[in-house]
């Protein structure tokens, strides 16, 4: 096999022989990184009809892409840990026997790119060459995952020079899974409609897919390699790889707090990352570190540092519009790749509540005429555009900093339309733990599954713990006892909803107003209001100002905390717990009970006055 003479990594030669052997490609190609190549990509996707140029006046340099309508989102069913042992995969991840996988795997990926070229495609995960940063080859037969993973990362044959003849790097090998016999037509959309693997090894630090070419499927450095492999690096490390966007918070002061933020998917991230302060908030700066993605260090001046290990965003398309996202739309406004949202008859894009009045008619994302009035959906709900974070209007001046940035507070929240109040600080660093692993959220388009349906979603890390999941809560509270003054943790819910199924907070910009009030108490550590749940604002520690409609009486409302609701959701609680019982944490229960006794005090004398 020939070589590009920069590979000199012994290692690399050999696994890349070792999977053209069982791939059985056509042929090999080194991806270099260059604009050039991206572009050439590009124009060979249009001449495939995978990609279709979008009107270079209106988004210049930007394509859209319809996926196969069976091949639009994460496969939580199909994502498997394979860990030596089943117990250290816990009971919350598929597990099958790594030696029975292997064996599964040797046979779907024998000639699986027969027909097609593999590209190699070497990247880093945080900036390359820096301390804090992971390189990761990609191989895969797929070229909307190589034009993908130069926006999502650090994609080039720069990585070569980090490697040098030995250096570590997470092997990663994808398949769309359809081999083309000779003068077989090829589909816009090759995937494999019957078999799908998201496969992890833990031990071996290696990632197999086959069968999708979609997202968090395909685009290995993402979930699979960031997430789901990093965390049992930072485990055995002593780090955190997370689900989380990274904020920076700026005063009229000009001094900086940085915020780290996680939501399960498709429950407000991005939305959060880029967030604009209503006019009120004058002097005041919100900026961008990353929108998905955190790897956090202790530093050796015992502060915590977060570096956004991407290069680019993959974000929810639908809903996103001027007034809920205006960073994310300038963001997106050329140089972008759509895939699965409507198209305009002048060749722009368009998606359910991108604008007030839908275009009268489009092509929706399966490629079919649409109108209105048609009953179906002209982007599909999990549809994404890919754009390189640095057109990010927000970004943060430190976003590639390789030290990272200094975290001052957790948030975590899921989407509940009852139930969870829209802010309350946790008491300590054990109270936010577990608030956060019990954490509920309703499920979203961004997985296959039934959604609305609450389910647990720790951390927002459910499908992307890469182990068990009560050592995962172990190493967060350990986590927490080496750093002598934790960033302190918040709750919050943007999605509560009234009995017609209004949403009771305005949410998006005019969650400045919640994190200001975070920010202030992550930094003075100033006691709040105390509930049974943890601190809270009263309704004069917020600013109002600029928010009408709003009355004090929606605010108490929307934080309302119900005794008998409460007591049911810890209740629910067990279940996880029942699940997780070998390795959980001691303190969780005596949480628990903290909790149920300061929520069983319901003050008599108080029922008497009325
Ligand atoms: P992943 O990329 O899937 O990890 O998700 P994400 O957390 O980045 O999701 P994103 O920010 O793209 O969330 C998109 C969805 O959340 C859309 O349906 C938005 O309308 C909704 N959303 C975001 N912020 C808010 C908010 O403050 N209030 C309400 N009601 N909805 C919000
Ligand atoms: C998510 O589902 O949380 C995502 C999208 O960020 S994907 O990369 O497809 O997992
Ligand atoms: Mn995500």
């Amino acid at each position: 096999m020939d070589f590009p003479n920069y590979v000199q990594h012994r290692q690399v030669r050999r696994w890349v022989e070792e999977m053209v052997a069982l791939c059985k490609p056509d042929a090999v190609y080194w991806c270099d990184g260059s604009q050039e190549e991206y572009d050439a990509m590009c124009e060979r996707l249009v001449e495939k009809g995978t990609f279709l140029r979008l009107n270079p006046e209106l988004r210049p340099n930007s394509f859209l892409c319809r996926s196969d309508p069976t091949d639009v989102a994460r496969m939580e069913d199909r994502t498997f840990i394979c860990s030596l042992s089943r117990n250290q995969t816990g009971p919350t991840n598929n597990w099958v026997d790594p030696r029975e996988m292997h064996r599964t795997l040797d046979e779907v990926f024998d000639g699986c790119m027969r027909g097609r070229t593999m590209y190699v495609v070497p990247f880093s995960m945080g900036p390359l060459g820096s301390h804090i940063s992971y390189c990761g080859i990609e191989l895969t037969d797929s070229e909307y995952v190589v034009v993908n993973m130069k926006l999502m990362t650090r994609m080039g044959k720069a990585v070569f020079d980090v490697l040098g003849e030995d250096g570590q790097y997470v092997p990663c090998i994808h398949s769309v899974g359809m081999p083309l016999d000779p003068g077989q037509q090829d589909v816009t959309w090759p995937c494999n409609k019957a078999q799908k693997y998201i496969v992890h090894f833990p031990e071996e630090r290696s990632i197999w897919s086959y069968g999708s070419g979609y997202g968090g499927n395909a685009l290995l450095g993402k979930k699979c390699f960031a997430l789901r492999i990093a965390s049992n690096i930072a485990h055995d490390e002593g780090w955190l790889a997370e689900h989380m966007a990274i904020v920076g918070v700026e005063d009229p002061q000009g001094e900086k707090t940085y915020i780290a933020a996680a939501f399960p998917s498709a429950c407000g991230k991005t939305n959060f990352a880029m967030l604009v302060p209503p006019a009120v908030f004058e002097g005041w700066k919100v900026t961008t570190v990353g929108d998905d993605i955190a790897w956090i260090k202790p530093g050796r001046d015992g502060k915590v540092y977060a570096i956004n290990p991407e290069a680019g965003f993959f974000g929810v398309a639908p809903g996103t519009n001027v007034k809920t996202n205006p960073n994310a739309m300038a963001t997106i406004s050329h140089n972008t790749i759509f895939t699965n949202v409507g198209l305009t008859p002048e060749g722009d894009v368009w998606w359910e509540g991108m604008t007030s009045t839908p275009p009268p008619e489009l092509i929706d994302w399966q490629g079919q005429h649409w109108t209105p009035d048609s009953g179906r959906k002209a982007a599909h709900p999990n549809a994404r555009f890919t754009v390189a974070a640095s057109q990010c209007p927000t970004i943060d001046p430190e976003w590639e900093n390789p030290n990272g940035v200094p975290i001052r507070a957790f948030i975590f929240g899921g989407r509940r339309s009852t139930v969870a109040p829209l802010v309350f600080q946790a008491f300590n660093w054990v109270y936010g733990v577990y608030y956060a692993a019990t954490m509920g959220s309703e499920m979203t388009a961004a997985a296959a599954g039934k959604i609305g349906e609450v389910r647990r979603d720790p951390f927002a890390m459910l499908p992307f713990a890469g182990y068990h999941m009560a050592s995962y809560f172990n190493h967060w509270l350990q986590f927490g006892r080496y750093i002598p003054e934790p960033p302190r943790i918040f709750l919050v819910n943007w999605f509560r909803k009234d009995s017609d199924g209004n949403f009771l907070w305005p949410g998006f910009g005019e969650n400045m107003r919640v994190l200001q009030w975070i920010v202030g108490r992550a930094r003075t550590r100033a006691a709040g209001r105390e509930t049974a749940l943890g601190r809270v604002p009263v309704y004069g520690d917020l600013e109002w100002a600029g928010l009408d409609g709003f009355t004090q009486e929606d605010f108490d409302t929307v934080m309302s905390i119900d005794r008998e609701e409460w007591k049911n959701e810890i209740l629910s609680h067990e279940e996880l717990f029942i699940k997780l019982y070998d390795r959980l944490p001691k303190e969780f229960l005596s949480v628990r009970q903290l909790l149920l006794s300061s929520l069983w005090s319901e003050p008599e004398w108080l029922d008497r006055q009325e």
